[in-house]
């Protein structure tokens, strides 16, 4: 049977990524996206999108039960692939609001839509209730933070979030369990590590890094810099979904990881060396980033600048996904260094998109497209 895909926060970084995975891979399925388009949500992930026929996009909010309710209908929509986030562990210890709204009650919203139409009132000749499934993506942060020497997070951790995300995420894995459990709706969560690529909003870690070595300016470390996170390259992220869509079972959570444990400050200056060594190979880039050290000299990781830690910053994330492989046969393609190596070829190649991110002209454009 084809899939009609609901594909929420699909205009940020991870959920764009995942359309044109799933475009490229299923061309006969349909894909809706809806999203609020937030600072974070960005049209221009989704531009090579536009033209498929089977790709609409709908701007709007996940706690708007009637329109969930609606393109459920309207669209048969027979699998949600659940993204949509307030993502960014600083801006839910300065404002945690918005955390609460769009990852607790927004994930509810969509339960309880999922529930009325895939369950309460089925409209598919013959089969009750509707065959479905609603994936919940969430994250490792919800089991907590680990020492040096800990096991990684296997999907039997205990949960123990400690910042306003990983609570809220956590919050949402919880509904969705219950979901299952008590409605039988049919439902798989995936919970997998920091992810690196294309389309990754510059307030985090690898694209800010990137894109500050280029215009010259600080590479802020909290603290000493030896946090450690397993990062994924997003693409073996979206290849680990698909396979949770296919052989997940209902009710099951699947722990989808990189592999590829780094301390932040070693990943900074790993990406310095990089960038630097693209600068020597390209004279062109000189021209094209005259700011940039790597242009005058090699010299990048002399951007450092330590600075005062996160509260209630995580030591170490890692996961074991070892259920994954066993289960789903899921195991990232990507290694470390040739998923960086993609991800800085693409900044340089796709400055236009950052840009219009940093002078805040992109923001502008969605605010006289939709009226708002
Ligand atoms: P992102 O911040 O880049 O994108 C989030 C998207 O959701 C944006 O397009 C935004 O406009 C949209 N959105 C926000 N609030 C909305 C609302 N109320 N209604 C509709 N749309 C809304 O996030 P991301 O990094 O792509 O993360 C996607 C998912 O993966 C999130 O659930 C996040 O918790 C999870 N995750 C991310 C990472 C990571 O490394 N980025 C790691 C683990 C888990
Ligand atoms: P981030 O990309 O925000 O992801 P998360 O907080 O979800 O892991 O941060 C990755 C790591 O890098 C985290 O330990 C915080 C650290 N960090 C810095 O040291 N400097 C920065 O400017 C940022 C954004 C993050």
């Amino acid at each position: 049977m084809n899939k009609s895909l609901l594909i929420t926060g699909g205009a940020g970084f991870i959920g764009s990524n995942f359309v044109h995975y799933w475009l490229n891979k299923y061309p006969e399925d349909t894909i809706t996206v809806l999203d609020a388009l937030t600072y974070a949500g960005n049209l221009a992930n989704l531009e090579s999108a536009q033209s498929n026929p089977n790709f609409n996009f709908v701007k709007g909010n996940i706690c708007d039960q009637e329109l969930v309710e609606n393109l459920l209908i309207e669209k048969t929509i027979n699998t949600i692939v659940h993204f949509a986030a307030e993502s960014h562990v600083d801006r839910s210890i300065t404002g945690p609001d918005a955390f609460i709204k769009t990852n607790i009650i927004g994930t509810y919203t969509l339960l309880k839509a999922a529930k009325k139409i895939w369950i309460d009132n089925p409209k598919s000749e013959g089969k009750s209730p509707f065959e479905h499934r609603f994936h919940h993506v969430s994250t490792d942060e919800v089991y907590g933070t680990l020492n040096a020497d800990d096991p990684a997070f296997t999907e039997n951790t205990a949960y123990a979030p400690n910042s306003p995300y990983s609570a809220s995420k956590a919050s949402s894995d919880h509904l969705v369990r219950a979901y299952h459990h008590t409605y039988g709706l049919n439902v798989t969560t995936s919970n997998c590590s920091n992810n690196y690529g294309p389309f990754h909003f510059p307030e985090k870690l690898i694209p800010l890094v990137i894109i500050n070595i280029l215009n010259n300016k600080a590479l802020p470390i909290y603290g000493d810099g030896k946090q450690i996170r397993d990062w994924l390259y997003v693409e073996d992220h979206a290849y680990g979904i698909d396979l949770v869509l296919k052989k997940g079972k209902a009710g099951e959570t699947y722990n989808i990881g990189g592999n590829n444990e780094w301390a932040n400050i070693d990943i900074v200056k790993t990406i310095c060396g990089m960038v630097d060594q693209a600068f020597k190979e390209n004279k062109e880039l000189a021209i094209q980033f005259p700011k940039a050290l790597s242009a005058i000299s090699d010299n990048s990781e002399s951007l450092i600048s330590y600075v005062k830690d996160r509260p209630g910053h995580d030591r170490r994330y890692a996961i074991d996904a070892t259920k994954s492989q066993k289960e789903i046969g899921y195991k990232p393609v990507e290694s470390f260094d040739s998923g960086i190596k993609k991800t800085i070829n693409w900044y340089l190649n796709n400055t236009q998109w950052w840009l219009s991110i940093l002078d805040g002209s992109y923001q502008d454009w969605v605010k006289q497209q939709y009226k708002y």
